[in-house]
């Protein structure tokens, strides 16, 4: 696991874990790396210390099997603290030894894997551009709680350190060399463990810039009077960065977040102290975290989750994989455009077709235009831009379709055009060929009986815009077959994005309960809730912005036009669905269309920032009692996670990981919240279903809760528990 030698009196101390991809901090590995720390430290053979790993990356972080072993263990805080206490003390031991220790950087470098870096007195890296350094803890709802929020700001100064630490930003080896983060590149590991060895035998007595030597009591201290590189936190530099710091944090994330405020805080009270009690301030931090549980659902829907659904966890077993070549796209609008672009970009050719050749030129421009953007960024060569737009043919024939392994549809959303090119199409494909449809509303049952092979039809969802949108959702129709999933999941990891698989539904499951957001905050303004109460409180519960916000950006005629679909196809009138009304006045009397005519539930001034339509409070007087803040953002999300339950039970949605992370990627579900169904879990389910009872009697039956989640809080149940469950089954039986 940690080979250990030793070279002309230096130890080598190499990572080589077994049987994982990348070497990670778990139980194991941290026993047999501090086992090799003390082995070196004690051999008086030894001078100087090199870290290194045998793989291409370093050490890619903490096994988070292991941090979610902790969460599960519902350790105390006094047993948590001294699991967080360990770690620290091993790095502290060689930092502190007397002897030189330096690392030789192989590749990747995240996390607890930098943090081990950090604690070496000098860090060399192989430049290798697709090589990241950094501490990433802050994206899952951790803090770096190694020693990162005191040993980097200390390196770097505090503004350098800010948004690695708060963000998680991942450097490459130039940058990181610009920051101060690593002392030298080299071009291979044999030239870094020469460079190491000379940095050694050249520095035998080195330390840290913020120890010095105790010569009385002969140890390695903490400087009390350590000057942090570019001011310290008292200083009026300090200062500059930590007040106004503080204010945009918290103008951000209104508070949700607890793991940024905790870095905040690491590093304003663990810098006024030597690195000891700075470290032992982290510890308590870390810890805090640890027992919250924004972290753990952060942790299980943001890394495991996700990580499972990008790794195809839905693909059904037995189908051999697929090898698309060649993708047909029907429609060059706005869709049609942004699935071209990302297909060619992953490398596969794409016949672009419109009703004119001029129309799918003007779809293949939105490539053009992207890839420029990219070359004059420097992200792309002149070489790729031009492959990828090679890739990309544009036609008006339907023939030219010939050949290809997937379609996707992206026509005008109307079932009789739909079904139209689907026929046109069909004839010129082979019996293996797949045909998706990036319907937003239609169901893809019904849109499927134009097709002759039904089980080779399937439903695509993308989301706009189609190039930065991470989540695809694939539908599944009553009779579409394991291969046309097993193909379409094929090709939405080809194109780098997350699938989620649901079934076939009205609204599907993302449009479904993300119109409930839009439609509660529209039902509450009318209702004579101060708009500016309902905007805020959606921003401060977590979503990405207000309601009305939102439904102006989506398009209110847009909506209106799904209603009316919803009538015809059902009988409910929209008069009768959840803010219906407003919509229809909108559109009909008063011709406020959205962001699109710059006449919405804003206004949108020429040359000026938009602002809420003073004509709400017209039509809309104020009531005379306004919710509180708290009510409001109850209102807004709890409506979207009972209209998820909704999905479970209906069998639309199937799986609670897909709900929730189609909930973050799809609709901008507050991500603290670990997603749709863990926020319930994370309220408790008895709670939550007393809350639902109660706004079912202020506002009306769509909160009522379901018979099923009340019998669910009865029995003490939680989602993930009883999801869980039944996947523990499922694989016992498969
Ligand atoms: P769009 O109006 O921008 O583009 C539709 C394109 O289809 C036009 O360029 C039109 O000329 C072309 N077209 C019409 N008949 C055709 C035919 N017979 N053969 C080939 N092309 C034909 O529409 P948009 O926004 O790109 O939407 C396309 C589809 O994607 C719709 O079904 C829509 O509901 C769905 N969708 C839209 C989203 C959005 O945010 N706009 C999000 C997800 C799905």
């Amino acid at each position: 696991m940690i080979l250990y030698n030793v070279n002309e009196g230096v130890a080598i101390i190499s990572w080589n874990m077994e049987g994982y991809p990348m070497n990670v901090l778990n139980e194991k590995s941290i026993e047999a790396f501090n086992g090799a720390i003390d082995k070196a430290i004690a051999d008086t053979e030894v001078k100087g210390i090199i870290i290194t790993s045998e793989k291409d990356s370093f050490v890619a972080g903490a096994d988070l099997n292991m941090i979610t072993r902790l969460f599960e263990q519902k350790v105390d805080a006094k047993q948590g603290l001294e699991n967080a206490r360990a770690l620290n003390q091993v790095f502290r031991k060689y930092e502190t030894c007397g002897k030189p220790v330096a690392t030789v950087i192989t590749g990747h470098a995240l996390g607890g894997g930098f943090e081990i870096c950090l604690a070496s007195h000098y860090r060399i890296m192989v430049n290798n551009p697709k090589a990241k350094v950094g501490l990433p803890e802050s994206k899952i709802g951790l803090l770096p709680g190694a020693g990162g929020t005191q040993r980097l700001p200390r390196l770097v100064g505090i503004e350098a350190a800010a948004p690695l630490l708060l963000e998680g930003r991942e450097l490459a080896p130039d940058k990181a060399l610009q920051t101060g983060l690593i002392n030298e590149l080299v071009s291979d590991k044999a030239n870094g463990i020469e460079a190491a060895k000379k940095w050694i035998a050249a520095n035998p007595n080195a330390l840290q810039p913020w120890d010095e030597k105790d010569f009385k009591r002969n140890k390695v201290v903490g400087r009390v009077n350590y000057k942090v590189p570019g001011g310290n936190i008292q200083s009026p530099k300090g200062a500059q960065v930590m007040l106004p710091g503080t204010a945009l944090l918290m103008g951000k994330t209104y508070g949700n977040y607890p793991a940024q405020l905790a870095i905040m805080n690491c590093v304003y009270e663990g810098l006024q102290v030597p690195i000891e009690q700075g470290l032992e301030i982290e510890s308590r931090y870390f810890t805090s975290l640890l027992m919250s549980p924004v972290a753990k659902n952060m942790v299980r829907s943001l890394f495991f989750a996700l990580g499972d659904a990008n790794k195809g966890v839905a693909r059904p077993k037995g189908v051999a994989p697929t090898n698309i070549q060649k993708v047909g796209v029907l429609g060059a609008g706005m869709m049609g455009a942004g699935i071209a672009y990302v297909t060619a970009l992953a490398g596969m050719q794409v016949v672009l077709k419109d009703v004119t050749l001029e129309s799918a030129e003007k779809g293949k421009d939105y490539s053009r235009d992207l890839l420029k953007a990219s070359l004059s960024k420097g992200k792309i060569t002149k070489e790729k831009e031009e492959q990828v737009l090679a890739l990309i043919k544009t036609t008006d024939k339907a023939d030219d379709m010939q050949g290809c392994d997937l379609i996707i549809e992206a026509v005008f959303e109307q079932r009789e055009l739909k079904n139209k090119v689907t026929q046109e199409v069909e004839k010129f494909l082979t019996s293996t060929a797949v045909f998706g449809s990036n319907t937003s509303t239609l169901p893809i049952t019904g849109l499927s009986e134009a097709s002759t092979r039904p089980e080779n039809f399937i439903g695509i969802h993308f989301f706009s815009p189609v190039d930065k949108m991470p989540l695809v959702e694939i539908i599944m129709g009553k009779q579409t077959s394991d291969y046309a999933l097993a193909l379409t999941i094929d090709y939405v990891l080809k194109i780098k994005k997350t699938p989620i698989v649901v079934n076939d539904s009205r609204g599907f499951y993302t449009s479904r309960c993300f119109s409930t957001y839009t439609t509660e905050g529209i039902e509450m303004m009318a209702e004579g809730v101060n708009a500016t109460l309902v905007e805020n409180a959606g921003k401060m519960a977590g979503m990405p912005v207000g309601p009305l916000d939102v439904a102006d950006a989506v398009a209110i005629d847009l909506a209106y036009k799904v209603m009316k679909q919803t009538e015809l196809d059902t009988g409910e009138k929209i008069e009768d669905m959840p803010s219906g009304k407003v919509v229809k006045k909108f559109v009909e009397e008063l011709e406020r269309f959205g962001k699109k005519n710059k006449k919405g539930y804003y206004e949108y001034p020429e040359n000026g920032k938009k602002y809420i339509w003073p004509g709400l409070q017209e039509l809309y007087p104020l009531a005379q009692t306004q919710p509180t803040l708290e009510e409001a953002k109850k209102r807004l999300l709890h409506r979207q996670a009972i209209e998820a339950v909704r999905c479970l039970e209906e069998g639309v949605v199937a799986d609670v990981a897909d709900a929730d992370i189609g909930s973050i990627l799809a609709w901008g579900f507050p991500p603290y919240t670990g997603g749709v169904l863990s926020y319930i879990d994370m309220i408790g389910l008895a709670a939550f279903v007393k809350e639902l009872d109660e706004l079912a009697a202020k506002h009306g039956e769509r909160f009522k809760p379901t018979e099923r989640l009340r019998e669910m809080a009865k029995n003490g149940e939680t989602f993930h528990q009883v999801y869980a469950k039944k996947k523990e089954k499922m694989e016992t039986v498969g």
